[in-house]
């Protein structure tokens, strides 16, 4: 299937345009002081936050991957649910885990307050959630904060379908136990291009230069990154692609609630998720939607079904096959 990029003219011709500009024989990339990147600049004018708080790096999963593995954590805490790599890991680290029960938000939070928390522990959650597109109020992520000890995570690879994409950036500058990771994968479609970036007051010892060091990502990303973040037409192409996604995320959303076979939760993701109480009406489902693109199937404490939304075509389709299922 062709992607968001390929399919849009405007996308097509800038891209062409910024290839030409960037393609002059410049290799050398030295970046001798670390809060000159030049993308940490764009990304600190863009989300109007200083720069000394921001790290780029090459996805939200270079963060991951250096920050979960740190040896200042005793212990890591996670939704039982939640996007592989945290508990991956936890484990190639041999961290201590913990992990905490709640299809839905609200439970989450009642039984994360039941557990025993201390300063070294690391509460890694996605918002929204990876596994049903749920986000974190801020009065829930405040009452998080308040009886939980430690520091958190809050992954928000799919704020940017959420109504909330600025609400929680004050959140970490307000207090040095939040750490925000965002990614331009799903912002801009563009995961290929491996790039995201780490807000947080959180002083680690040497976060900058060897933890998270300024050549994760390629020249050619940060160039990239920095012209588009510059170019308020494209900007507003991606808001317009955006919601034109949450609409059909909505439309699904309100057809599919109306079945009463069904659980499927309100997502703040470009994605929906139907919950099932056994496999064998997730399976029926999920043969029905064969053929259709962005449909994946999961069996992780709960089966369930991943909608990866499209175009209008497409949530109509998805709505007449579950009906016709049913
Ligand atoms: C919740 C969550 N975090 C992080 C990632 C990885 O993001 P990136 O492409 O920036 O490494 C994903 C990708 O699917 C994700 O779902």
């Amino acid at each position: 299937m062709a992607s968001v990029w390929q399919n849009n003219k405007q996308l097509r011709k800038w891209e062409g345009k910024h290839f030409k500009e960037n393609s002059n024989g410049d290799f050398n990339y030295n970046l001798a002081y670390p809060l000159e990147d030049p993308l940490v600049n764009a990304i600190s004018k863009y989300i109007n936050i200083d720069k000394e708080y921001i790290y780029v790096g090459a996805g939200i999963s270079q963060f991951i991957n250096t920050i979960v593995g740190l040896n200042i954590w005793e212990r890591i805490i996670l939704p039982d649910i939640e996007f592989a790599l945290y508990k991956r890991t936890s484990e190639l680290h041999e961290k201590e885990m913990l992990f905490v029960k709640g299809i839905h938000l609200n439970d989450f939070i009642k039984n994360f307050q039941k557990i025993k928390t201390n300063k070294n522990d690391l509460l890694c959650i996605s918002s929204p959630r990876w596994f049903n597109g749920e986000q974190l109020s801020k009065n829930q992520i405040l009452e998080i904060l308040d009886f939980f000890k430690g520091t958190l995570i809050l992954d928000e690879a799919y704020v940017d379908y959420s109504n909330h994409e600025n609400e929680m950036l004050d959140l970490c500058i307000d207090n040095d136990r939040v750490i925000i990771f965002r990614s331009f994968s799903k912002k801009f479609l563009a995961s290929g291009h491996r790039t995201g970036y780490m807000v947080t007051k959180k002083q680690i010892k040497n976060m900058r230069n060897t933890i998270i060091p300024p050549h994760s990502v390629t020249s050619y990303s940060e160039n990239f990154f920095v012209s588009l973040l510059n170019d308020k037409k494209i900007l507003s192409a991606f808001d317009e692609t955006r919601s034109y996604i949450k609409c059909n995320r909505d439309l699904l959303y309100n057809s599919l609630q109306e079945i009463n076979e069904l659980e499927v939760i309100k997502s703040d993701a470009n994605f929906i998720s139907l919950i099932f109480e056994n496999e064998e009406l997730c399976n029926k489902i999920y043969e029905s939607l064969s053929g259709l693109a962005g449909i994946q199937k999961f069996n992780d404490i709960v089966p369930f079904i991943k909608i990866w939304i499209n175009n209008e075509r497409f949530s109509k389709e998805v709505i007449r096959r579950i009906k016709e299922t049913i």
